[in-house]
């Protein structure tokens, strides 16, 4: 028996929302195909699959990330405005070479963030773009009165101007955005951000590019030079097998892919308390927020699919890594204010895959549909023993758990990494409660997987958990990942 104890007095700072953000690139079927559609029979609202727009509603999404990741960089908006039939092509380099044809572009974006519900975070064009490109693209977005921009955007079908709160500046510019040094993207970051205007009622949230993984000399020098410009800052880091060059199969692994997977999520741990470390010294009053705007799983694509779009399988591993890497940014909850999952749909780590007209919920996609009640929760005292174990190098918790309360409900999340040993919880509360409700995600293999033909293969089931005496008792068997509400 497993004692946990938690501790509702106890309150240890805001779970944002925003951690639970979501990321959708112009990379292969991600946009195209995955959620933009055009002439192919497939049921839509205005381009946006509905079945998928529906899917993913369920998620209650935050905040969408969009266009890039590095196409952000290499992307000219003026190319994604007015009749879709004069825009002009462009190559994506970036992704596999194709050619995109800009239908879907700032108007498509912000109507697809209105089906979702959800607030638009624009990443803009730092490594080719120009500062005078990015300031048209915000005035003409975001501005109210009689200037030629706004007018175009009138022109263009939308007469009130679009609510953008989020804006970053640049992706990845010590890489695929311009191999920038960070003293140089410092000092192009205070020039771009400068002309970023505030047209609207409420200014814009301005998010530099941070590091990548666990480079903190790059953290050092942009909090140095540039630091004071921004409210946010990036930070990227990925998780595989371990190896770059070896990322590993998504789907078809052994118990050593399976832990390897776990241990590079510890070393993120790690990478994540360094950056947050280097933020304290920088900005000890905590005014910067750090935002992850992409993280997830990344494993070699599906054997036989172009290898530029990034298409992979989605496993009970993806979701048992997911909630240990979310419980993480709730420990640091106080930086960490918003996180994107890379990506939304067909690629990486997506919440749903697609096949012309079908589509799969993905055991990520359940994940975060049973962890939506810690959204804009106040994370609580929780005590437990993680239970450590070696495996490829790390020390891995066997079980991490988290709670929330919002509105008077109790929200409490955990997850058993094992794949060997089930588990009995017993967990102590200091309030009382009239009911649980809950869910189980697992599977009798870890290689298990959500196909077209078989898409509920990895799909939650209520759970069973008793309320007596103040205490809460459940089973967590080996790799499953369970969510409880109690009110
Ligand atoms: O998410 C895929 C890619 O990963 C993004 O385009 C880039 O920013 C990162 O390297």
């Amino acid at each position: 028996m497993t004692e946990i104890k938690i501790n509702t007095k106890r309150r240890k700072g805001v779970i944002n929302k925003n951690i639970y953000g979501q990321f959708a690139e112009h990379l292969g079927r991600c946009i195209y195909e995955g959620i933009y559609v055009e002439d192919d029979g497939i049921p839509n609202v205005n381009g946006m699959r509905c079945d998928v727009v529906n899917a993913l509603k369920e998620l209650d999404i935050p905040v969408l990330r969009w266009p890039g990741g590095c196409f952000a960089d290499d992307y000219h908006w003026r190319d994604g405005i007015g009749e879709k039939e004069s825009r002009p092509y462009m190559v994506n380099t970036n992704w596999g070479g194709v050619v995109e044809n800009n239908h879907f572009g700032t108007h498509e974006f912000f109507e697809l963030c209105s089906q979702l519900g959800c607030e638009p975070y624009i990443t803009g064009n730092v490594g080719s773009g120009t500062v005078q490109e990015m300031r048209d693209w915000i005035e003409y977005m975001t501005f109210d009165g009689d200037s030629p921009l706004a007018n175009e955007r009138r022109r263009n079908g939308r007469e009130e101007p679009f609510k953008l709160k989020y804006f970053g500046v640049g992706n990845e510019n010590w890489g695929c955005g311009g191999n920038m040094r960070p003293e140089y993207y410092s000092d192009l970051y205070r020039r771009f951000a400068t002309f970023i205007r505030n047209y609207g009622e409420e200014p814009i949230y301005k998010i530099g590019c941070g590091p990548n993984a666990g480079d903190v000399a790059w953290t050092e020098s942009v909090l140095k030079n540039a630091g004071r410009f921004m409210q946010g800052l990036s930070w990227h880091n990925y998780t595989s097998e371990g190896d770059w060059e070896h990322k590993g199969s998504s789907y078809d692994f052994n118990e050593n892919g399976w832990y390897s997977n776990l241990a590079e999520v510890e070393r993120m741990r790690d990478k994540l308390k360094k950056h947050i470390a280097v933020m304290d010294c920088f900005d000890p009053e905590g005014k910067i927020d750090l935002i992850v705007d992409e993280w997830g799983n990344w494993f070699e694509c599906m054997p036989g699919t172009n290898p530029g779009f990034l298409y992979q399988q989605n496993t009970m591993r993806d979701a048992v890594t997911g909630m240990v890497i979310l419980h993480m940014f709730h420990e640091h909850c106080g930086r960490v204010q918003m996180a994107n999952i890379a990506q939304m749909v067909n690629v990486l780590q997506a919440m749903v895959l697609t096949e012309g007209e079908k589509m799969a919920l993905t055991p990520t996609y359940h994940l975060f549909r049973m962890m939506k009640g810690h959204q804009d929760g106040e994370r609580v005292g929780i005590v437990y023993d993680e239970d450590r174990y070696e495996a490829c190098g790390e020390k891995i918790p066997s079980l991490s758990v988290s709670a929330s309360v919002k509105d008077g409900a109790l929200t409490v999340t955990a997850v058993n990494t094992r794949l060997d040993s089930d588990r009995e919880l017993s967990i102590s509360l200091d309030a009382d409660y009239a009911g649980v409700s809950g869910e189980i995600l697992t599977s009798e293999n870890m290689c298990d997987f959500n196909s077209f033909d078989e898409p509920d293969k990895v799909s939650p089931k209520p759970i069973d958990a008793k309320l007596s005496g103040g205490r809460l008792t459940v089973k967590l068997p080996k790799m499953s990942v369970i969510s409880l509400t109690l009110k």
